[in-house]
């Protein structure tokens, strides 16, 4: 039984999905959340940058002192996942194979699809976590670079977005898959936009609900789950910059006021 926090990180707003999750499945647990906004995107950026930042993420929360890490970046999860568990002995959790596990279950016609940052999708995190699973699975994979700062702008219904969504995912459709990851933290906030450019018969998979359900059962085989059932949880929000605007995104996702904000 451990009463610390769980800390999650992102490269900025997008992490939120998974924290919103936790939240649900585990009520009784802090989480300290870290949302690097002076450095997003990640997804643009080299594989080296994107370790280094998973590293300074990793040590932001580790001087808070939390029992795990949620790694709610598929950029980061996708490049410095291996990494962040030699270096660092707290169980860490990343996003991208609980999301491939999903998809493997959904698919009928065994054709998905992934869209995720340009670093992601450059380092075929995915495809290598479905074909593990289901060697005979077709993937397909599009970048969309635009979607984050869509995102961050909370531009999430905007017919601005969806047109740049329906270029982005003509190529998909042309497949005729049937199943399709959003392989990055920030698109879930987009998920009504993404669900009409991609059509209603691709079922769309946010990997935020498998993630939690994940760090649950880690936490309980750990037995690392706060013992206290019924309290009311702390939620701590450390951003790089910018606190202000996250604040207002963010309150409208969580739907609740963010009470304990700073700036680190
Ligand atoms: N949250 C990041 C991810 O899941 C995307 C945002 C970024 O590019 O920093 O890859």
């Amino acid at each position: 039984m451990s009463k610390k926090a769980i800390g999650v990180f992102d490269s900025g707003l997008g992490g939120l999905t998974v924290v919103k999750e936790l939240m649900r499945f585990l009520p009784q647990e802090d989480i300290i959340y870290y949302g690097d906004t002076a450095r997003v995107p990640y997804g643009t950026k080299s594989k080296e940058a994107i370790i280094r930042f998973s590293c300074e993420n990793t040590d932001v929360l580790l001087k808070h002192n939390v029992k795990m890490i949620v790694v709610a970046c598929n950029s980061c999860s996708s490049y410095a996942l291996p990494i962040l568990r030699k270096k660092y002995k707290v169980p860490i959790l990343g996003v991208i194979r609980p999301g491939a596990r999903k998809a493997v279950q959904t698919t009928r016609n065994r054709r998905i699809g992934v869209i995720a940052t340009s670093a992601t999708v450059n380092s075929n995190a995915y495809i290598k976590n479905i074909k593990i699973l289901n060697q005979s699975l077709r993937v397909w994979q599009q970048p969309c670079p635009l979607f984050v700062p869509l995102a961050e702008e909370g531009w999430f219904d905007k017919s601005a977005s969806f047109n740049i969504a329906r270029e982005y995912l003509a190529p998909l459709k042309k497949m005729n898959i049937d199943t399709l990851i959003l392989g990055c933290t920030h698109y879930p906030l987009l998920k009504s936009i993404l669900q009409k450019a991609i059509g209603g018969k691709v079922t769309l998979i946010d990997s935020a609900r498998e993630v939690a359900c994940e760090v649950k059962n880690l936490l309980g085989k750990k037995n690392l789950l706060n013992p206290r059932a019924g309290r009311k949880a702390n939620y701590t929000f450390l951003i790089s910059d910018r606190p202000q605007a996250f604040k207002k995104l963010a309150r409208n996702f969580l739907g609740r006021e963010l009470e304990h904000i700073k700036k680190v």
